[in-house]
């Protein structure tokens, strides 16, 4: 049987699932028709590379994304890890179940060699990350869009990979869609 933190205290268990379909998202989701609820934004997002993800009784309740994406920070190129594609099934929201499966991403990403993640969330997601060790980034941040560069219209959060690693100063440029 699987077991989880409201039944016995551990945490939910995270796997690695070698890639992520709309289906697989349907399956976390219910089949919501735009469940990260940014579809106004009418952004096109990059696909995740990396994905991990939380199964209970065999069907898969959670999921977060890595992808590594290349930016200037102050005219000065750089890479950050990208988290995105977070989601949890609705009726297990509030129990930990996106502590257990960003935590298990963001330690992937300190392996992966840029010395910061990087998110995009809506405003009241920010507390949600706040908790899991992640900042608001106050500059403004551009974007790749189809029809060329936009300024994200989403909060910016990061989050250091590396010990002492603090976000550098100046404009952000994102050299890709983002995630
Ligand atoms: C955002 C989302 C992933 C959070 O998942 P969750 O499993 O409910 O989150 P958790 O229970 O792991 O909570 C993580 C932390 O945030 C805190 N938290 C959760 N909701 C919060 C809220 N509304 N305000 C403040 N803090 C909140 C929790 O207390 C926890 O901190 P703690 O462990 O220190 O107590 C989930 O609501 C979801 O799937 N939303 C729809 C999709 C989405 O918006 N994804 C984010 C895209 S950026």
């Amino acid at each position: 049987m699987t077991t989880d933190t409201a039944t016995d205290g551990r945490p939910f268990p995270v796997v690695r699932l070698p890639e992520f379909t709309r289906a697989d998202l349907d399956e976390i989701s219910g089949g919501a028709e735009d469940p990260f609820e940014v579809s106004a934004f009418s952004l096109t997002w990059r696909p995740k590379e990396e994905h991990f993800g939380v199964r209970r009784n065999g069907r898969l309740v959670a999921h977060a994304g890595l992808v590594t994406v290349p930016l200037t920070v102050g005219g000065v190129h750089t890479e950050a890890v990208g988290l995105g594609g977070v989601i949890v099934a609705p009726e297990l929201r509030g129990r930990g179940v996106a502590r257990a499966v960003v935590t298990a991403a963001v330690e992937h990403a300190r392996g992966l060699g840029p010395r910061f993640g990087l998110l995009f969330c809506l405003p009241d997601r920010v507390p949600v990350y706040e908790r899991l060790g992640w900042r608001e980034l106050a500059e403004d941040v551009v974007v790749e869009q189809p029809d060329g560069p936009v300024v994200v219209p989403t909060r910016r959060m990061w989050t250091p990979l590396r010990p002492g690693a603090h976000w550098p100063p100046g404009p952000v440029r994102l050299l890709s869609l983002p995630m």
